[in-house]
């Protein structure tokens, strides 16, 4: 008698754990009087290609604009660094803007992404590697919101950080303000920080970068809704609800909904939800900063502003932070 194995298509344990948490944060979020879900879930690997896609739009600025400070002021902005700095990029993702401050430090001590996707840290160091022979680079696999140590055998030299993107604006303010006192204590006394952050602006402009024409910031909104259909098994008409983004100035923020476009129940883990007609669903807060307004954030976290620099437009800035 032969047994056959059943291991074969089994879904790893850590999987497992994600997809109760997903399916947790579904049910909760969708039971608050204001419907919500994280905007981690957009980043699934559809959604990581779909924020690419966004990243190319023409009225998205933030991913163009900030490569064209670094590329105008890199060495400037470089210049801040410490000598034989170690430089910790906190969420690292693609290489492209950290190759933009190495090209003028060739005296970096070490590279350390910290990155919670392990194989994409590895394709990425691996392409590092090849560009920059003579860099020591030590990836670490961590949730940067959370507690993480440095690696061992980093040199005595002093740290520095790097969080481009305009991340920070994901949090609520006084999150952001834990996030970057969370930074300081990882990177220890002394530290620099060079972080990427969105300014406020016209409204139109923001409106339009967060609805583009093409259709890709709402097919990334939906993907929301994609992954508890295909994930957890939801019962959600797709075409029911649509992208709605909007620039909300008292509380300087763009705010991503998806709006029920009627009324309508989906169905979750035997669980009925109910949507009234125009109901939303609040996907994502990306809060604009002015630079006096995010210098006073940083510096109720311990960081003092040692300089910033802007685009001609001022679409976007670019602040080097040094730990008080
Ligand atoms: C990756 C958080 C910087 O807020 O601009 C882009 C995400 N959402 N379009 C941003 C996003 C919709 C983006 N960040």
């Amino acid at each position: 008698m032969t047994i056959n194995p059943v291991f074969t298509d089994a879904t790893p344990i850590a999987a497992i754990d994600a997809e109760r948490q997903f399916l947790d944060d579904v049910l909760a979020g969708l039971s608050a009087p204001q419907k919500f879900l994280s905007a981690k879930y957009f980043y699934d690997a559809a959604g990581s290609d779909l924020f690419e896609a966004i990243t190319r739009q023409p009225e998205y600025y933030p991913t163009r604009t900030e490569l064209g400070i670094l590329d105008a002021q890199g060495a400037a902005i470089a210049a801040t660094l410490p000598a034989r700095a170690n430089l910790v990029e906190l969420g690292s993702g693609s290489t492209v803007k950290v190759r933009r401050l190495m090209v003028h430090r060739p005296d970096l001590a070490a590279y350390v992404p910290v990155d919670v996707s392990e194989s994409f840290l590895r394709s990425e160091a691996e392409a590092l590697a090849r560009d920059f022979p003579n860099l020591t680079i030590t990836p670490v696999a961590a949730d940067f919101t959370r507690a993480f140590t440095l690696p061992a055998g980093l040199s005595d030299g002093p740290v520095a950080g790097f969080f481009p993107g305009s991340t920070i604006g994901n949090f609520e303010p006084p999150q952001a303000t834990r996030l970057l006192a969370h930074f300081g204590r990882v990177l220890g006394a002394g530290a620099t920080l060079i972080i990427g952050v969105d300014l406020v602006k016209e409204k139109a402009v923001l409106d339009a970068a967060y609805d583009d024409a093409a259709g890709v910031t709402a097919a990334f909104n939906r993907n929301l809704l994609v992954r508890m259909r295909s994930e957890l098994g939801a019962e959600v008409d797709l075409d029911a609800f649509a992208h709605r983004a909007f620039f909300n100035p008292e509380a300087s923020r763009i705010e991503m909904h998806l709006v029920s476009l009627k009324a309508q129940t989906i169905r979750i883990a035997d669980r009925d939800i109910a949507f009234a007609e125009g109901e939303t669903i609040h996907t994502e807060n990306s809060y604009k900063y002015t630079v006096e307004r995010f210098r006073a954030l940083a510096a109720e976290a311990g960081w003092r502003a040692e300089a910033v620099w802007t685009d001609p437009g001022r679409l976007f800035s670019i602040h080097a932070l040094r730990r008080s």
